[in-house]
């Protein structure tokens, strides 16, 4: 198959030094791209910022803000066959982006801020028989956000992480998710590599494109 798969933080630039971005260090979506290379399949990698090297055999796009990821998500989803958004996106960039370095007298003491379109949702009418998988990283009622997301996000599978629990989320190598689907109950998985994690979620991807070939 061919898999799209995004990883990293966005960066919404105040002016060209300045920016607001997220934790995401990139590495579930890089061990979801390794994974998937590693079961045979095709990747292309939209990255965001991230200090990490590109797996052997994975096709790697940098981006740096949300529009410049849903660009490229927009130009690469037609070639494939399913998309994983693992990207922790910016909910929100400046409303002005100065063009030059601001003087610190001339910053301002607020910053407007306006949302960013949410990629998902604008590729979800070009969804068609392709499997969508998205992340949700949560502090609080996981389960309630991570189903209130998977519906309004049109997925069918989303992976839900409690951010709080050290050994998951941002920086580790490990990660502790709930398996949220819209047709059956919650699974929730052991702590586990973040590779082996990415192994899960490519099986499922292989199993749910199965079926719906002998549908
Ligand atoms: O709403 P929230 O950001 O928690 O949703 C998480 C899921 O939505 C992730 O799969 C993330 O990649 C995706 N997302 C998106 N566009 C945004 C924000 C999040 O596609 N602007």
């Amino acid at each position: 198959m061919k898999i799209l798969i995004t990883a990293g933080p966005t960066r919404e630039y105040i002016d060209p030094v300045r920016f607001l971005s997220n934790r995401s260090s990139g590495k579930m979506g890089f061990a979801i791209a390794e994974a998937a290379v590693a079961r045979g399949h095709e990747v292309t990698l939209i990255s965001g910022p991230v200090l990490l090297g590109t797996p052997p055999e994975v096709t790697r796009i940098d981006v740096e803000s949300a529009e410049e990821m849903l660009a490229a998500v927009r130009r690469e989803l037609s070639g494939n066959d399913a998309l994983v958004m693992c990207a922790a996106v910016s909910d929100f960039r400046p409303r002005i982006q100065a063009c030059h370095k601001l003087k610190k007298s001339a910053m301002p003491p607020v910053i407007e801020l306006i949302g960013n379109p949410d990629i998902l949702q604008c590729v979800k009418p070009q969804k068609s028989g392709r499997i969508f998988v998205g992340f949700a990283a949560e502090t609080d009622n996981i389960h309630v956000e991570a189903e209130r997301k998977l519906h309004e996000k049109g997925l069918d599978l989303i992976v839900a992480n409690d951010i709080k629990e050290p050994d998951a989320g941002f920086e580790a190598d490990t990660n502790r998710v709930i398996l949220v689907y819209p047709d059956r109950e919650p699974e929730p998985l052991p702590l586990m590599t973040k590779f082996d994690l990415g192994g899960k979620l490519i099986e499922f991807i292989e199993l749910k494109a199965e079926k719906s070939h002998t549908n």
